[in-house]
Order: structure tokens, then C-alpha cells, then sequence
């Protein structure tokens, strides 16, 4: 490893650093079973991080550090990542003869061919997979690369937050890894499961087939043209607008002009990703969809897609299943979980060797 991706063992919070917000989650271990023991929803201003980029590293350390104050806790290293469009990720195979240095350096060379900038440039990392199947002498690499400057700007933000970071992962493996927890019923291997996230700014469809996802993609939309509508028609600020959102206490004018029938455009885009997906190749239906992220807590989404598409859709809550520390207020925690899924998803990676 050359630890881009880190190796960490221990109590790690998980930081997502969205494009509305920042949202920390903290966890303990025991057993198997994990504790939620605090977390913390709090908006970035509106410029701070547009598309998945870091635009000012100082305002999202404000923001960091707010969310430390209010989940509370003694919180010393995070873990954040980059989002997976700005990674490029390559399966080799290599001897498995290589020293570990060796390997590193092979690794340089390959990585050279596929990568479309200078290397000095490119923050690097690699998995050693497991061995090729027929072929002794050979074991499956998995190699991730980014701009070095998309993983500096999260360090450069954490530490300046005042806590170190530890790790930077990849979201869709944050996703990867608190989806057992976001999907808990016992399904066959072949079932394909989807879950849909639904941000500020990005809608992202990732099927799973068993634990792994088989397809993922993006798409520029989400709550941000909700905010901006209401903003703009009822003159409120945005923070006021994203404030009452997330609290459910709009007047009935906006919920009935505004957010009825943005809820119907939402259901529109989560069913073109659908289309998308269906038409990627011969694939089997989609046994569920559970939905994440802050616009899909729109009340009555799940049952408008469940009802329009004739798909099985409920939302994501990671915590469903998981003890909660008493410190963490219930009812605001239901509304926040299916928001909390990738930062979920990063706090667990502490608990991996
Ligand atoms: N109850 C609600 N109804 C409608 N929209 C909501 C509600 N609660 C939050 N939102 C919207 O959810 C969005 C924030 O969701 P989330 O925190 O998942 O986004 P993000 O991670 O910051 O963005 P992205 O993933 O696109 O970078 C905001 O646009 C906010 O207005
Ligand atoms: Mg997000």
C-alpha cells in the first residue's frame, strides 16, 4: 500500500463531505455489532463544494468543526472520501512473486499507461485481490487512482478542522460496505437490490448482486432546484429553506405548490435511472430499491415509486437494526438516516484491518 487508501485499524468517525452538507457518524464496535454513538447534519454554504470538489478547503473545516461540537464527542481522526468520479480504478494481474516494493514499483508502470496525467500528480493506491484462478504464479490487483489535489483539499479541510485523517476511501465502497445494514432482509445471490441516492446536487443508481455492486451512475439532479425554486418564489434564504426542510415545517402552500409536484420530478429521474440501467444489458429486475440521501426523505417518495414503477421501494436506514447510544435523539435520527448512509458506511471502514 502506498496508504492513499490507508490501513487503520480502530475509532475512526466517517465524515461525508457532500455538496449541501457535512454529515459525521461515529461508531463503536463490539462483537459484530456495531453502536451508532453520535452524528451530525450540518450545511456547508452554498459554494463551498460544487460537483464533489472541494472549492474553499477553510469553510468546509468551519463546517467539520461545527459537526464535531454538535455530535459531541471526543473525536481525534476521520475518514472521508472521493467521490467515485473522480477516480479511475483499473483490474490488472501481477506475479505473485513481487516483494512488496517490488510490486509498488510494477505498480508505478502500469499505472503510467492507463492514467491520464502526470504521475507526480496522481495520488495512488492498490488492492491485492486474491489469486488468479488457473494461473499460480499470477494474483488479481485492483488499482485506484486520483488527482493527488482531490485527496489533499479532504486532508488539507480535516486537519485544519483540527482532527487528522486517517483514511480516504472511495464513496461507492462506503456504500458497498454499509449496504448490508441498508438492506438487511436475506436475499438470493443473484437478486439485484438498488439503491438510489438522492443528494443536493447528484442523483446516483448503484445495483448490488449479493454484497458487490454490479452498476452504477450518476446523474447532475437533485434538491437544489427544490431549494432554489422556493427561494426564489417565497423569498426565503436558502439556509432557511434547507432548515426547514430538513425539520418538515413548510407552510402548506409551499409543501402543496412546490414540493408535491417536485416530487413527481424526483420520481421521474429515479425512473429514467432505472431505464438507464435496464437498457445496459440484459438484466434481471430490480427485487428492491431503497432510497438515500436528503431529497429522498420527500414524504411519500417511496410509496409514489413503489406505486408508479410497481417496484418494491422503501427508504435506507442503516441504524435500523443497530443499538443507538442513548445521547442520540430518536426521532430526529429516523428523519436524518437515510442522509447518513455513506458516512456510515466510512466510519465502519475503521473497523477493517
Ligand atoms: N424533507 C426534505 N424534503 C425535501 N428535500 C429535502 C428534505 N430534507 C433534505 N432535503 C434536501 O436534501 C438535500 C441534501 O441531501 P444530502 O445531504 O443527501 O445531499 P449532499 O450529500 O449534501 O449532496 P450531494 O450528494 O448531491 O453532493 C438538500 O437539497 C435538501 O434541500
Ligand atoms: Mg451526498
Amino acid at each position: 500500500m502506498f496508504g492513499f487508501l490507508g490501513n487503520k485499524s480502530g475509532s475512526l468517525v466517517g465524515l461525508d463531505i457532500g455538496s449541501s452538507s457535512v454529515k459525521l457518524v461515529a461508531l463503536s464496535k463490539s462483537g459484530s455489532g456495531y453502536t451508532l454513538e453520535a452524528y451530525a447534519v450540518v450545511s456547508l454554504p452554498p459554494t463551498a463544494v460544487i460537483d464533489g470538489n472541494i472549492q474553499d478547503v477553510g469553510e468546509v473545516a468551519e463546517t467539520i468543526e461545527k459537526a464535531v461540537k454538535v455530535a459531541g464527542g471526543k473525536m481525534s481522526a476521520a475518514i472521508a472520501a472521493v467521490p467515485a468520479s473522480a477516480v479511475i480504478t483499473k483490474r490488472i494481474e501481477m506475479s505473485n512473486a513481487f516483494t512488496e516494493f517490488e510490486l509498488e514499483d510494477q505498480i508505478k508502470v502500469e499505472a503510467d499507461q492507463f492514467i491520464p496525467y502526470p504521475l507526480d500528480e496522481v495520488a495512488l493506491d492498490f488492492e491485492v485481490i486474491g489469486p488468479v484462478k488457473n494461473n499460480e504464479n499470477l494474483d488479481k490487483v485492483l488499482l485506484v487512482a486520483c488527482r493527488k489535489t482531490d485527496v489533499e483539499q479532504r486532508e488539507d479541510a480535516i486537519s485544519n478542522a483540527g482532527l487528522q485523517c486517517s483514511i480516504v476511501d472511495v464513496d461507492t465502497y462506503a456504500v458497498e460496505r454499509a449496504f448490508p445494514l441498508t438492506s438487511p432482509e436475506q436475499r438470493d445471490e443473484t437478486d439485484l437490490v438498488g439503491v438510489v441516492d438522492i443528494g443536493a446536487a447528484t442523483l446516483t443508481l448503484n445495483v448490488f448482486k449479493g454484497t458487490e455492486i454490479v452498476y452504477s451512475r450518476e446523474q447532475a439532479f437533485g434538491g437544489n432546484d427544490l431549494t432554489n425554486t422556493i427561494h426564489q418564489q417565497y423569498g426565503m434564504s436558502i439556509e432557511e429553506v434547507e432548515q426547514s426542510l430538513r425539520l418538515n415545517d413548510l407552510s402548506s402552500e409551499i409543501q402543496d405548490m412546490v414540493v408535491l409536484p417536485f416530487r413527481g420530478t424526483v420520481a421521474q429521474q429515479v425512473s429514467r435511472s432505472l431505464q438507464f440501467f435496464y437498457s445496459s444489458g440484459a438484466h434481471n429486475e430490480l427485487s428492491a430499491l431503497y432510497l438515500s440521501g436528503g431529497t429522498a426523505t420527500i414524504d411519500g417518495l417511496a410509496d409514489q415509486l413503489a406505486e408508479e414503477l410497481g417496484i418494491n421501494a422503501d427508504m435506507a436506514n442503516p441504524f435500523s437494526k443497530m443499538s443507538v447510544n442513548s445521547r442520540v435523539n430518536r426521532s430526529r435520527l429516523d428523519r436524518d438516516a437515510p442522509s447518513l448512509v455513506k458516512a456510515c458506511g466510512l466510519a465502519m471502514r475503521g473497523f477493517e484491518g
